[in-house]
């Protein structure tokens, strides 16, 4: 049985705690939180206890922990948790600053301790099916890929202005998915992002709309779309080959479509990330469990995770320059 901390009680701890709590493998002992009733609260809500975060790192009958923290906090707590024998999943982007994320990676190659980051949507059944047909060569060989990831709405805009930025707190899901699906990072990023959603994103500095072309040192491409407003929610991959394409469409509310004289209606898609994804978080936690009890490599690993932020840092450059970013400068 892993025994397993939380550190951060909010939004996404909330996805963990159900994970971690469901799988027959984990046990969730403690929460913390910054706010200690926030720590209390999701405890309460899951049979565990709340600690201070440094009361949870610093006990030997916890064998890993789950960083569910703001962004600004992932490296310090993956260098404690390390240091302290712990194996860690992160959520995702491991730093704001990519030197710091370097820095990271090299302080924990000296603990040896398995550190895994959070990108959960490699774990999303569909988007896995997708990799696997690849890698079995249905459609040939990869040529372009194309990544759409729409969210419903903006978060707010105090979360907005600890984020990192578009780039690095939502495409870096996509960037990730790119590396999965191309089997590695590309050599130039090109990047152009506005504000079209709402003028307090801009004043905050940041973008809300972005598109980013990556091309590949073989000639392959891929194009990423982000915006913060579909309020339809779309998230969508395709795939297109020297044989073949691949798509995954969006997950409908439900199967029905109608039809009538006035036109044919099917449902919504299935909305936000917390909706959308809850299979794959469930079974990002498995592969962390398998992991971490078998002592196999992570599936998804620190070096992925600055690997994606070095094209996010890679993508603002070039959206504030206009020009493309060659990845080796960063
Ligand atoms: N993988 C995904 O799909 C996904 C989705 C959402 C958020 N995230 C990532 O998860 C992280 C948290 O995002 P969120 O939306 O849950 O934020 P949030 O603001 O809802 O929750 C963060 C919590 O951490 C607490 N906190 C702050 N500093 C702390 C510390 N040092 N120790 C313990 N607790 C502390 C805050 O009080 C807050 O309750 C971010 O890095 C974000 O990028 C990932």
């Amino acid at each position: 049985m892993l025994t397993v901390g939380l550190l951060g009680a909010g939004r996404i701890a909330l996805v963990h705690a159900t994970a971690i709590t469901a799988h027959p493998e984990s046990k969730l002992v403690a929460v913390s939180d910054y706010l200690p009733e926030n720590a209390q609260k999701l405890a309460a809500q899951f049979g565990a206890e709340a600690r201070s975060t440094e009361e949870i790192i610093a006990d030997p009958a916890i064998d890993a922990v789950l960083i569910a923290t703001p962004t600004n906090t992932h490296s310090d707590l993956i260098e404690a948790a390390t240091r302290a024998g712990k194996a860690v999943l992160c959520e995702k982007p491991v730093d704001l600053s990519l030197d710091r994320a370097r820095a990271c990676l090299a302080n924990v190659g000296e603990s040896q301790q398995p550190v895994m980051i959070g990108f959960n949507r490699r774990f999303d059944p569909n988007f896995a099916a997708l990799k696997g047909a690849l890698d079995a060569g249905e459609i040939g060989k990869s040529e372009i890929l194309a990544i759409t990831s729409y969210d419903p709405a903006p978060p707010p805009i105090e979360y907005i202005k600890v984020s990192g930025g578009l780039f690095r707190d939502m495409m870096i899901h996509d960037f990730d998915m790119a590396n999965f699906i191309m089997g590695g990072p590309p050599v130039t990023v090109s990047a152009v992002g506005t504000c079209l959603v709402d003028p307090a994103i801009g004043e905050a500095g940041d973008v809300d709309t972005a598109a980013v072309t990556l091309t590949y040192a073989d000639g392959r491409i891929a194009v990423i779309r982000n915006t913060r407003r579909a309020g339809y929610g779309d998230q969508r991959v395709e795939v297109q080959g020297s044989e073949g394409m691949l798509q995954v469409g969006n997950l409908g509310e439900n199967l029905m479509v109608k039809s009538t004289a006035a036109g044919v209606v099917s449902a919504k898609p299935v909305l936000f990330f917390l909706e959308r994804y809850m299979p794959a978080y469930a079974a990002e936690w498995g592969a962390f469990v398998a992991a971490a009890t078998s002592g196999e490599a992570m599936p998804v690993t620190l070096e992925d995770g600055v690997a994606a932020l070095a094209m996010a840092e890679a993508a603002t450059k070039s959206a504030q320059t206009g020009q493309p970013v060659n990845l080796a400068d960063i």
